[in-house]
């Protein structure tokens, strides 16, 4: 895989898929707002790099999923905004992603200038499932350029026109973050050091069953909590109560925790739980054993005693992979655990690599430096896909 620095970019134009799908909101006076920006920081290093280096910078990314039509609300014309002010540069809008208006803003691009295209998803070949639809759209797109550079590593994982296709159509490298993206998570993978704790939450249990299945032979223990945490009481036989619950997961949960005590994989579940009688900031709420949660009440959050109890399992790990929150943390009431554990996991002192959307979006959202983590990864799908073993097809073009 090529990287930056192996690109001659001067005066060439060079393509660039970054991943700018970023949250938005609404302030008061009813304006859209970026109510996360992580992502578009996380891309400033290779356009940075690319327009230091006399590159003419052509962006794509997408926004959100509009399934291939034209959704104003989804247009990427905030995030040039916000990418031109954390770049302190301009950067030029076209409201198309091919056509005679695109190629004549390329063609009046100097050495050193940034344009970015409308969200890459507006086109429905963007995201077709066959080669042939994408395979037009990714001539049209490579037509614009001299080189390729992928650096969207949030959809590494997706086989689409402006990921996979044009990669194969122009010469190519990967940029600074997803170089730095797929560093981090081969490292964890197949070289982890040890003691290796791997920390997983988020709702379904579902989502994060190939997860466990790929890690077993290497991690040394698995620390579980939010919503998919029910489904593990549940299958060691406690009542959950109204809790989150895959009912049909539960003979493959107890599969998975008898593979893992064969493996020598301790498997941490948590021993209190935050219930409420509803799914509600104000919904009446206590906190109750995690082995007897009533009928009527639902776990929204680990307790007080699971976070002592998961900080003490982190404190002497040498590589920490966390994934998933720990209960629901955009309710203050139940965002304790997830603030306790990122807070242990901070203080561990190892390798720590934050992985998935919402786990980044939580600690920023509760204020926790993002420099106390070794690395905050962009993916949330790819995070998880890498973990689970699979080849991105992402990366593999880049690596042919
Ligand atoms: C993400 O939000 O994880 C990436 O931007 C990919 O988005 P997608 O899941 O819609 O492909």
């Amino acid at each position: 895989m090529l990287s930056l620095s192996d690109l001659q970019v001067a005066g060439k134009r060079v393509l660039v898929r970054a991943d700018l799908n970023v949250p938005l909101g609404k302030d008061e006076s009813g304006n859209v707002v970026i109510t996360d920006d992580g992502r578009i920081r996380a891309s400033l290093p290779t356009i940075a790099q690319l327009a230091d280096g006399g590159a003419r910078v052509i962006v794509m990314a997408h926004l959100g999923r509009p399934k291939g039509q034209v959704k104003p609300e989804l247009s990427l014309a905030p995030v040039a905004v916000r990418l031109a002010e954390l770049l302190g540069r301009p950067v030029g809008f076209v409201p198309q992603l091919t056509g005679e208006d695109v190629q004549l803003a390329v063609s009046g691009m100097s050495d050193g200038d940034i344009l970015l295209l409308e969200n890459v998803r507006f086109d429905p070949r963007e995201t077709s499932k066959q080669e042939a639809e994408r395979g037009e759209l990714a001539n049209e797109l490579a037509g614009l350029a001299d080189l390729y550079v992928s650096d969207g590593f949030g959809v590494v994982h997706r086989e689409q026109a402006s990921v996979t296709d044009v990669a194969k159509r122009l010469p190519h490298a990967a940029g600074n973050l997803v170089q730095a993206e797929a560093e981090v998570f081969r490292k964890v993978l197949r070289d982890p050091d040890r003691p290796y704790v791997v920390v997983l939450g988020g709702a379904k249990v579902s989502d994060k069953l190939a997860v466990i299945g790929n890690l077993l032979p290497t991690v040394d223990r698995l620390v579980i909590g939010g919503g998919m945490c029910y489904t593990f009481l549940a299958a060691k036989g406690f009542d959950v109560g109204d809790s989150l619950l895959e009912a049909d997961q539960i003979e493959t949960v107890a599969e998975v925790m008898r593979r893992a005590e064969e493996a020598g994989v301790e498997i941490v579940l948590p021993i209190d739980v935050v219930v409420a009688r509803s799914f509600s900031a104000d919904a009446e709420r206590k906190t109750v054993p995690a082995d007897s949660i009533e009928p009527g009440w639902m776990g929204l959050d680990i307790g007080p005693a699971s976070i002592e109890l998961f900080a003490t399992k982190l404190s002497d790990a040498a590589t920490i992979v966390w994934n998933g929150p720990m209960g629901v943390f955009e309710m203050e009431p139940f965002a304790l655990g997830t603030a306790g554990v990122a807070e242990a996991i901070a203080a561990a002192g190892g390798f720590t690599v934050v992985g998935g959307g919402d786990s980044a979006a939580a600690i920023r959202q509760l204020g926790i430096g993002e420099e106390r983590f070794s690395h905050i990864s962009t993916g949330g799908g790819a995070s998880l896909e890498f973990l689970e073993g699979k080849e991105l097809p992402g990366i593999a073009v880049l690596e042919e």
